[in-house]
């Protein structure tokens, strides 16, 4: 698992126009639900196009723990016998869950209000990261939970053994908190109601629906409110996997920033809960055709044309489009020191607890490569210094990031001198084929 081996140094240098086709994998917030939900389901689900990204194994791992079969019969082809809504047993052993925040918090909320004990664990990046913001709500159902100072893993959570149903309001915009206090709402009797000031992924009510659990969600002055019917059963289903967008960013901006470059990225999801990142790149003037606009798995997806962009220009980025881009800003303050002018990105202050504080990583990184770069506890402002202007010639540090990691390459690929990470092995979590797909496409990306 990452951050458990060694680290893995790599270097990427300038290299010619990037072209071909970019097929990236599963999408990873899906394919931690399709696991967790088919767990929670009574039969056996099926699914394709998995990301088989560590994140997701360890997330599997766990399910088969708490008493789900899951099996793997081909690439990214999976099956989950689950247990039924209520059916889980207790783990024998600590669940690790790796690198992976979403697996942490979904999995306690989808066993808080099962009367079982559960201790969890996850790699130094993990340890670090806050949990009280799904503690809290889930101990409203009725669950215990007993961490380290601050709500820090490892933490033991004790279920409910009679839940009563929640209303919560979401102090974060987190669909990992939602998601947490759906599942949670699952095993209890009576209505769950969240409610969501600013619309984040809206992945787990989709595939709850999918399942068959009855969930409404109306929009009025206080934003979503999301309800849904506690102990349906659930229906195994047969579950597609949709390209993953936040892996498909990596070859469209670094497309966007190499010379000469013009590639087609296939079967990139549209939904409005995830394209920020599209919609802000076309604003700096992103050189992106939206082709045959379709709905694969349930969700609405185009094919992408993406062409070196020389005419870009640093932007505002409306601070309520970032729940639809919160994982996309490192490789935006990418693009951005490659365009002309400052890009402004504010109120992004959840980035300083994703896999590292990536306020932090992209500033120090961008700044020993020759950018200018501005931060505050809210704000990440990147001063461009235009096509071909990033001097490069550093080693940025990637602090168990997967995205921080993969960022600082693609920069590589367009700075006059090479740029390497320090250690590129967390990028196994998310995109296991990132070197391959990018070096086929005419990148030079290579360990050491
Ligand atoms: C995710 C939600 C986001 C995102 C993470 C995946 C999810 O986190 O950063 O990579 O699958 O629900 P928050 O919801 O906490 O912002």
């Amino acid at each position: 698992m990452a951050g458990h081996g060694e680290a893995q140094p790599m270097t990427s240098g300038r290299c010619g126009p990037l072209t071909g086709v970019a097929e990236v994998p599963g999408d990873k917030s899906i394919s931690h639900r399709a696991l967790i939900l088919g767990a929670m389901a009574v039969g056996e689900t099926r699914i394709t196009g998995l990301l088989e990204g560590q994140d997701v194994l360890d997330t599997g791992k766990a399910m088969q723990a708490f008493g789900a079969t899951v099996e793997r019969s081909g690439p990214g082809e999976w099956s989950v016998r689950g247990v039924g809504v209520g059916g889980f047993r207790e783990p024998a052993d600590v669940i690790d869950c790796g690198n992976s925040g979403t697996g942490a918090r979904l999995i306690m909320g989808s066993m808080a209000t099962t009367p079982i004990t559960a201790t969890y664990t996850g790699d130094a990046s993990l340890r670090k990261r806050p949990m009280g913001r799904v503690t809290d709500p889930l101990a409203l159902f009725g669950a215990r939970a007993f961490g380290r100072a601050g709500g820090r893993l490892p933490m033991t959570v004790v279920g409910a053994a009679d839940p009563v149903p929640v209303r919560y309001a979401l102090p974060v915009a987190s669909a990992q908190v939602k998601s947490a206090v759906l599942l949670a709402g699952l095993n209890t009797p009576g209505e769950t109601v969240v409610i969501e000031r600013e619309p984040t992924r809206d992945h787990s009510e989709q595939m709850l629906r999918g399942f068959g659990a009855e969930l409404v969600v109306e929009t009025g002055p206080e934003g979503h409110v999301i309800t849904l019917v506690g102990r349906p059963e659930l229906r195994p289903q047969t579950v597609a996997v949709p390209r993953d967008p936040s892996s498909a960013a990596f070859p469209v901006c670094a497309a966007l920033i190499v010379e000469g470059s013009d590639i087609r990225v296939p079967g990139v999801s549209q939904n409005l809960t995830r394209n920020g990142l599209f919609l802000t790149l076309v604003e700096m003037g992103a050189l992106i055709d939206f082709e045959n606009p379709r709905e694969e798995g349930g969700e609405p997806v185009a094919d992408l044309r993406v062409r070196f962009s020389p005419g870009m220009k640093g932007i505002e980025v409306p601070p309520e489009r970032a729940p639809s881009m919160i994982d996309e800003y490192p490789i935006l303050a990418v693009v951005a020191a490659f365009a002309e002018g400052r890009m402004v990105m504010r109120g992004v202050k959840e980035l300083r607890v994703k896999e590292s504080d990536r306020i932090d990583a992209m500033a120090r990184g961008l700044e020993a490569c020759g950018v200018r770069v501005d931060e505050d506890a809210d704000t990440l402002i990147v001063h461009g210094m235009g096509p071909g202007g990033v001097p490069g010639g550093a080693v940025a540090k990637t602090h168990l990031d997967h995205r921080i990691a993969m960022s600082f390459l693609v920069a590589g690929m367009a700075s006059r001198a090479e740029i390497g990470v320090d250690d590129g092995s967390p990028i196994m979590t998310s995109f296991p084929i990132f070197e391959g797909l990018m070096n086929g496409l005419g990148a030079r990306v290579r360990r050491g």
